[in-house]
């Protein structure tokens, strides 16, 4: 090596180290203690003294939106597989046939009400444990094995558009049954040999969906919640764009980051140069969220992917916000002030979710 190129190297290797530790103090602050230990939960709790109090019900949180979520990552799902899975407070099975093909539907048969997730695959069709009725990949009954009746055209399985792409397998869900309205936007470090394979890591929580993603405008609870030293707020823009929308952040010293949300349950943060996170949040049932979030990392940095993971999702990340969100209640009309970020733009765009767009509790 020549001495300039030394020297460049070492000049772009010094800018990396900073870059690192920019980020480091931007993600994983080190706090004295953190806030995961928040004892406030009472709802469920007996008294020490043996009581059980009798306390009005908390009001609902907010509905599950409509919009394209993932049943699992595409790696967890084999051919000729099915399973089980309880989702926007549906009982659901996701099955992939011989060829390939993922697809979701209910999961109880039109028959008699047994659930299909006991049943088993025959090439392209799913099978019913209980009288082997056969379905195909939409849904519609094919095969009553011991019967020459005419298959009655009610025996169908409500089946659900799906989307694969990326490592997810997506289904549509709408509270009105309307057909997709957008499409899940590719994302090109799933399958870019310069980027880490995806890093897994998966969780559910207490959290009704439309709270936990205002969350990411909400840069007030950043530094009280997660202990960041510095507090986006001038620095970030909310810029809505249809059923997706856009957080941009440029911490004066530190890097760049950028999320992108597609819908309620995608979104993408994007630490340029350093992490990509593909996040997936399936709403279980309205008080219950899915986490199953893809990390990528540039090959070059992946030797800081555990610590950065545990920045995000460790007792100074996720951990943090999970008491806040299982004991708190929404408010509908809350009081807002400056400092608080978006909050207010960010239930105007994401309402359209809601089916009854002027959903407020
Ligand atoms: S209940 Fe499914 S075939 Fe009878
Ligand atoms: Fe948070």
């Amino acid at each position: 090596m020549s001495d300039v190129t030394e020297e460049r190297a070492s000049e772009e290797a010094e800018r990396a180290e900073q870059y690192v530790k920019a980020v480091h103090e931007a993600v994983i602050p080190k706090p004295e203690f953190s806030s995961i230990d928040n004892p406030a939960n009472t709802e469920g709790q007996t008294s020490d003294y043996g009581f059980t109090y009798e306390l009005p019900e908390r009001p609902d949180p907010p509905p599950i939106p409509n919009g394209w979520f993932s049943i699992t990552a595409s790696a967890d799902l084999a051919a000729g597989e099915i399973k089980s899975v309880i989702a926007v407070g549906r009982e659901l099975v996701v099955l992939r046939t011989e060829a390939g093909v993922a697809t979701v539907m209910d999961a109880h048969c039109p028959h008699l009400g047994a659930h299909l997730g006991g049943g088993w695959m025959t090439g392209e069709d799913i099978n019913c444990p209980y009288h082997g009725w056969k379905f195909d990949t939409d849904g519609t009954c094919v095969e009553i094995p011991y019967s020459d009746a005419r298959i009655p055209s009610r025996a169908c399985v409500p089946s659900y558009e799906v989307r694969e792409q990326d490592g997810f397998v997506y289904f549509w869900y709408h509270t009105g049954g309307k057909a997709p309205q957008y499409e899940i936007p590719r994302v090109s470090e799933a399958d870019d040999p310069q980027w880490s394979a995806a890093h897994v890591w998966q969780f559910e929580m207490k959290a009704a969906l439309g709270e936990m993603a205002e969350n990411n405008v909400d840069y007030a609870h950043l530094h009280y919640v997660h202990r960041r030293p510095n507090i986006p707020n001038d620095t970030s823009r909310f810029i809505p764009n249809g059923y997706f929308s856009e957080v941009v952040e440029s911490l004066p010293e530190g890097p760049d980051f950028v999320r992108y949300t597609y819908g309620p349950g995608i979104a993408l943060l994007r630490i340029t140069d350093l992490m990509t996170i593909y996040a997936t949040t399936t709403p279980i049932d309205r008080h219950h969220a899915r986490l199953n979030w893809h990390f990528f990392f540039p090959r070059n940095v992946e030797h800081v992917a555990e610590e950065m993971i545990d920045g995000v999702t460790g007792e100074f990340g996720i951990l943090a916000d999970i008491p806040i969100w299982r004991d708190k209640v929404y408010r509908n009309r809350p009081i807002l002030v400056k400092g608080d970020g978006n909050i207010a733009e960010f239930r105007q765009w994401y309402s359209q979710f809601y089916e009854d767009s002027n959903w407020d509790g």
